[in-house]
């Protein structure tokens, strides 16, 4: 007989039918076998975690990727429909801001148990485990947060094969459980927390701790643990294995028709170029329009790459004089962004359009992005810049988008392009941003500006290539700013122009902290930017972390 088991607990969806936690209790309870896990047929295995808001979430799916097994975030309410195609082989449950105990508190779907396959609640995520199969959570009296001792009591479990006794992980959480639902036993304890690490005989489990973030010693061995040794996973996304898959669909998906795509200069349009290449040849055409807004020698750079070392024809388009015209007497950083990317659109549709017929826009579009424009949808963000990618053309353009890094994060498009032997330089090139020099010259862009700052950025990144750094941060540049001091050289008084430093360290751009250079490296970089370019003669360093300042001045 079904009835509605607690269906008050399953969030916005009053009216399934939660039989499922009936067997699943029975199971817990050992009143019946456990039930086999319904493992998909598909070639592709995928581990799927549920975004229930943690800051962290995005995370989560990185460190699985970095156990070589594709995984995916979605939403916590994603139906069953949208996960069964992935080919589901485990749930991580992220945590979440709120309480399981508010009203609308976001709670797994049924399929999560029904699904027998296994499920890793991380903080919120246990507490919802927790919650709907029976168990009980209340606010804490005490809240942990950072840095507290985990000490394993069933040195048994397979979550912690290979790891020491007691390690320190990284806490930060309000609620706590004072009740473990039927079936359930703690595995590991904590000072405040004597349910820190919960798990059931049918592969369930909870953490109280965050597993993803760097303090927590040995966190990639619990994943992997999960991964290979719970969830039976077989570790099979390698670059290899998605260059091959991506050449087989894009052929499929572009046959006998015709792709075009812009070229940065960066990592991300010369991966996706050379994978659309190497699937369908000459029918690629890329452009690359010069700005005159970039690097000292980054034009002849690109197109040395693309034309000798990967044999592709790129059409090059210098269009310096139609941008610095634009930017004439414009000094307002999202006045110049704005006219930077619609110049950079017409260029883009007038040499799109002496190509003849052509049906797809290739983007280089990365899974931040995608998972970023998703919570958009959902969240009232507040728009700090009006971003410009260089591949970043509008939908209105009438093309057919092919977007083959969609589903990549920023390392591992470098280790699909170093699979695809793209040069080293362009492979750990540092991010430069699509409106280019224009937003590190505060106020006018000149062709004279543009001249004093290429010729500092350049010393700047010389040294730090030099001292060993530039793979290390993330970016590190020089801003002209439109200050000028008195300086004095030789008998001479002189009157020029104030260059910032910026270096920061960042794992995707959301945040960073200003790098800690050595001081003789900034003497270095200091000493020859005044003696060697005319017309600044002050240099400083740029101590502020993001939030609260931006990587890019403007
Ligand atoms: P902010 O300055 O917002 O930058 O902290 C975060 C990251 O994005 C880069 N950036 C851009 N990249 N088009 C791009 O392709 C843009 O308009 C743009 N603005 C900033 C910036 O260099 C940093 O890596």
């Amino acid at each position: 007989m079904k009835r509605k088991l607690d269906s008050h607990r399953v969030a916005a969806s009053d009216d399934i039918e939660v039989s499922t936690y009936l067997e699943l209790a029975k199971e817990l309870r050992g009143e019946q076998p456990v039930a086999e896990p319904k493992l998909p047929s598909g070639e592709r295995e995928t581990i799927i975690v549920l975004d229930f808001g943690s800051q962290y979430s995005m995370l989560i799916a990185r460190r699985v990727r970095e156990c070589q097994v594709y995984c995916e975030l979605v939403p916590y309410d994603t139906p069953w429909e949208k996960i069964a195609p992935l080919n589901p082989r485990g749930f991580i449950l992220s945590g979440g801001p709120v309480s399981v105990y508010d009203s609308g508190a976001p709670l797994p779907l049924p399929y999560i148990y029904e699904s027998r396959l296994p499920v890793m609640g991380i903080c919120y995520g246990m507490m919802a485990i927790v919650h709907q199969l029976g168990g009980q959570v209340v606010r804490g009296v005490k809240h942990e947060y950072g840095h507290t001792m985990l000490h394993i009591s069933d040195e048994g479990c397979p979550l912690f094969a290979g790891l020491p006794s007691s390690l320190p992980v990284w806490m930060s959480h309000g609620d706590q459980i004072v009740e473990l639902p039927p079936g359930f036993k703690t595995l590991a304890y904590s000072e405040n927390s004597p349910f820190a690490v919960i798990g059931s005989n049918s592969g369930i489990y909870g953490l109280q701790f965050h597993p993803e973030v760097v303090h927590t010693a040995h966190g990639k061995m619990i994943f992997q643990n999960f991964i290979f040794r719970i969830c039976g996973c077989q570790g099979n996304w390698t670059p290899a294995n998605f260059i091959s898959e991506s050449i087989d669909k894009i052929k499929k998906r572009v046959g006998e028709g015709r792709v075009v795509c812009a070229l940065s200069g960066g990592v991300d349009s010369a991966v996706a170029a050379t994978l659309i290449y190497r699937a369908i040849g000459n029918k690629l055409t890329c452009i690359f329009i010069n700005s005159g807004l970039l690097r000292r020698h980054e034009p002849e750079r690109v197109l040395n790459t693309f034309k000798r070392n990967l044999k592709m024809d790129v059409v090059y388009v210098d269009a310096t004089d139609r941008f610095l015209e634009r930017l004439k007497g414009v000094s307002e950083p999202e006045e110049k962004r704005r006219l930077i990317g619609n110049e950079f659109i017409r260029v883009f549709e007038e040499e799109a359009a002496t190509l003849g017929k052509i049906e797809f826009l290739a983007q280089g579009t990365l899974y931040p992005d995608v998972i970023e424009s998703t919570s958009a949808e959902t969240k009232a963000a507040v728009k700090i810049k009006s971003h410009h990618n260089v591949g970043g053309l509008p939908a209105k353009m009438n093309f057919t988008l092919i977007e083959p890094l969609r589903y990549l994060f920023k390392d591992e498009v470098r280790q699909v392009g170093l699979a695809l032997n793209l040069p080293e330089e362009m492979i750990w090139r540092q991010p430069f941003p699509g409106p280019g020099l224009a937003i590190r010259i505060i106020g006018e862009v000149t062709r004279e500006k543009l001249e004093i700052l290429r010729a500092a950025d350049w010393i700047l990144m010389s040294e730090i290539k030099k001292a060993g750094l530039y793979r290390q941060l993330w970016q590190s540049f020089a801003i002209l700013t439109d200050v000028r001091s008195v300086g004095v050289m030789g008998d001479y008084r002189t009157y020029g122009y104030l260059m910032a430093i910026r270096a920061v360290t960042s794992e995707d751009a959301m945040t960073a902290d200003w790098a800690r250079l050595p001081h003789d490296l900034l003497a270095r970089i200091s000493d020859r930017v005044v003696n060697e370019v005319p017309n600044i003669n002050r240099v400083v360093y740029d101590i502020t972390s993001k939030p609260p300042a931006t990587i890019e001045w403007e």
